[in-house]
């Protein structure tokens, strides 16, 4: 990835992790903190609501982060960027896109359809598309379309997961791809982050690991619960979304539901709960991954960056001792 637009991107970070955009979770004080403390921060646009609220967003997040680099001129602050879901069930991607593109936003995560009409969008500028795949079909299809990295949500990783262990998931792409990767799924500490660059992939991509930090919007529970939990505490199902997911099973509990019923959920069927009367997914079923178990507290985000890269200095120094 020498000279590519990923190796840029690596250049403006303290450590390689990029702070995943979460739903209901990544809003702009998580951004802010995760591009101030030197790694990349996203949210999805749709946390920004209504529409007219992301053009807020945008602003505030580049006059805090101009403002940050004014006051510290020697510090490294990361870039920042926006999660789109590029789907026919989500009609404010193409207006969220133009708002984005109008903001020079440096860097779009795109999930589900191959993201070609975002690459013609922000590619004259210089902006960076990276689309997440769970396997090596959709990945081909991304790398058609012009990505300029892939992001490969592994099994066990908080949200919409895939099911393949990341060891094979790399190999298997790196057999057919030489650009820039990422690696997602329970990453939390920082000889994870090691682990991932020592199979041959470029950035490491958290996201439950910064749920549970000070400027997540996730309430104090939610987090509480998290800290309590370990992977055997994580459920996988498509029941809530159609789409298969990992979800903590107290909050499953907590709303209601029986676990078994969820476990016996198939994919792509119908949701089998009462629209109007069920909870709702990620506001009252909480997301996260099998990486809870090495969660154990709930800090700053600076605090957790710095944590992460003297664990990731200490695993690097023990491996070449
Ligand atoms: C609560 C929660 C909400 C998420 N929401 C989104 C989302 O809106 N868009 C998206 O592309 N990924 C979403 N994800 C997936 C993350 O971006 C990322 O792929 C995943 O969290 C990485 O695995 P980890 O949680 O084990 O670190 C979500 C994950 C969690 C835990």
């Amino acid at each position: 990835m020498t000279n590519s637009p990923v190796s840029t991107l690596r250049a403006q970070t303290r450590i390689p992790v990029i702070g995943a955009p979460m739903f209901l979770v990544s809003g702009t004080d998580l951004v802010v903190a995760q591009c101030t403390a030197g790694v990349i921060g996203t949210f999805p646009t749709l946390n920004a609501r209504p529409q007219e609220t992301l053009t807020v967003w945008l602003t505030e997040i580049e006059n805090r982060l101009a403002a940050y680099k004014k006051d510290h001129p020697t510090d490294i602050v990361s870039p920042y960027g926006v999660n789109l879901i590029v789907h026919p069930s989500n009609p404010r991607w193409e207006g969220d896109l133009e708002i984005c593109a109008t903001h020079k936003v440096p860097l779009y995560i795109t999930s589900l359809h191959a993201p070609n009409k975002v690459i013609d969008r922000v590619h004259p500028y210089g902006g960076i598309v990276l689309h997440d795949v769970t396997n090596a079909k959709h990945a081909r299809k991304a790398i058609d379309a012009g990505v300029d990295g892939l992001i490969l949500v592994a099994n066990g990783a908080g949200g919409h997961a895939g099911t393949i262990n990341p060891i094979a998931l790399v190999n298997e792409i790196r057999a057919f791809y030489d650009g820039p990767l990422i690696l997602s799924g329970c990453i939390s500490h920082g000889k994870d982050v090691l682990a991932a660059l020592a199979l041959g992939c470029d950035f490491a991509y958290l996201g439950t690991r910064f749920i549970t930090t000070t400027e997540s919007m996730a309430p104090a529970a939610y987090q509480d619960m998290i800290v309590q939990s370990a992977s055997s505490d994580i459920l996988y199902s498509p029941y809530f979304t159609g789409v298969p997911g990992n979800y903590l099973k107290a909050s499953i509990v907590a709303a209601g539901i029986d676990p078994t019923e969820v476990l016996a959920a198939k994919a792509g069927g119908a949701v089998t709960l009462n629209k109007d009367a069920r909870p709702k997914t990620w506001k009252d079923i909480w997301g996260a991954g099998q990486g809870v178990g090495a969660i154990d507290s709930t800090m700053p985000v600076r605090q957790l960056v710095d944590q992460m890269l003297a664990e990731f200095n200490e695993a690097k120094q023990k491996l070449t001792r």
